[in-house]
């Protein structure tokens, strides 16, 4: 994005990537595009898939048990979110940088930042066992949680902060009708479950699991079964399963690193924050921190103003910890947890009617759905 981002404002940029473009764009990931990252996206020029095939949602149901209610986004913000996959986020990026000659080079390994903290810094890396040398003005660490970016900035200028959460998400893709045209965020005394989709076709579930269980554990019937279990009987009466395409397991975890920026170096995404899955907010707060480095660099090179890249580490970190707090909310309502006393269980009761019951709270709650401002 940012590479697409930088290339419109006449500005050269170079993607390593060490897995290979198939590898890519085989990857389940989310769904949920915030309003600001539509915008993006419409910026880079890249939307017109988006706009065609792009579900646009205007709010979501929340189910404790057999209660349930929606959330107007729309009614409450003004805006609405978008589902599309961040797999075919990625297939559009991929090909217009393609279409415009631009530069992507897959199946990097060694990659090592030099001297970020410089004037000159230089990346190195390896392809087909030759090592290869990159000058630049400045290098984007957009390379995800276990990527060497973050690892660069020495340990004495890094704080980090996490919080690990005792389960899972069991996530499946099947080519079935989505159970209901909206999202629904269920809570039960089973466990947490999610009802998503990707087109009229193509629904995306997940349950909550345990970490210690594996997808070869879960057979497609199991699998359904639980899920209905988590879901209100009036969906569950509707649910149209079939054969899963895709079945995986992801551990729930945020976390955030300080400061985003070192010399020349920015961290952006997972590299910098992982939030949990809970309200789709990796991929949106990925892109808010790529606006932020957009506008820094483009600031930069078309006018010599440096404030908005001085500024990047403080401007990203104060959206993405309001996207951390949403995350850690919305899954500290939504889960069971392992030592969960019954006062706790009182506790989740009382703030999803008090969601279900409040206008100020939905709005709330409809505002960090929908994204915060940039
Ligand atoms: C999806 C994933 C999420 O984490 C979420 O909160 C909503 C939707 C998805 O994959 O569709």
């Amino acid at each position: 994005m940012l590479s697409q981002l930088l290339y419109k404002k006449g500005i050269e940029s170079v993607v390593l990537e060490r897995k290979t473009r198939d590898y890519v764009l085989g990857r389940i990931r989310a769904g949920i595009l915030e309003v600001g990252f539509v915008g993006l996206m419409r910026e880079a020029g890249v939307s017109e898939r988006m706009d065609k095939e792009g579900l646009v949602h205007d709010g979501a149901v929340i189910s404790f048990g057999e209660e349930q209610f929606g959330i107007n986004f729309k009614a409450h913000t003004g805006s609405n979110i978008v589902v599309y996959g961040q797999t075919e986020v990625t297939r559009d990026l991929y090909d217009a940088r393609e279409a415009a000659g631009g530069k992507i080079v897959f199946s990097v390994e060694n990659v090592v930042i030099h001297d970020a903290d410089c004037d000159a810094p230089f990346v190195t890396y390896d392809i087909d066992g030759a090592e290869q040398h990159v000058t630049c003005d400045y290098v984007a660490g957009c390379d995800g949680f276990h990527g060497v970016s973050r690892q660069t900035i020495p340990l004495e200028v890094r704080q980090e902060f996490e919080k690990v959460y005792p389960f899972g998400w069991l996530g499946v893709l099947s080519q079935t009708p989505p159970v209901h045209k909206e999202l629904i965020y269920a809570s039960s005394e089973r466990g947490f479950a999610l009802c998503s989709m990707r087109n009229d076709k193509l629904s995306r579930y997940y349950i909550q699991c345990s970490l210690s269980d594996s997808p070869d554990d879960w057979t497609d019937a199991a699998f359904w079964k639980e899920l209905k279990r988590r879901i209100p009987a009036e969906h569950a009466a509707k649910l149209v399963t079939g054969p899963s395409i895709e079945k995986s397991i992801a551990p729930l975890r945020s976390f955030v690193t300080e400061p985003m920026r070192w010399g020349r170096l920015f961290l952006c995404g997972d590299a910098a924050h992982i939030v949990p899955p809970t309200g789709a907010k990796g991929l949106n707060t990925a892109a808010s921190d790529i606006h932020y480095l957009y506008h820094g660099l483009v600031d930069y090179y078309q006018s010599g103003d440096g404030e908005g890249l001085e500024r990047y580490s403080e401007k990203a970190l104060a959206r993405v910890w309001k996207a951390e707090r949403f995350s850690w909310w919305m899954t500290n309502l939504l889960h069971r947890f392992p030592d969960q006393s019954r006062f706790d269980l009182k506790m989740q009761k009382a703030e999803f009617e008090f969601l279900r019951e409040n206008a100020g709270a939905q709005m709330v709650m409809a505002q960090n759905y929908v994204g915060l401002p940039y």
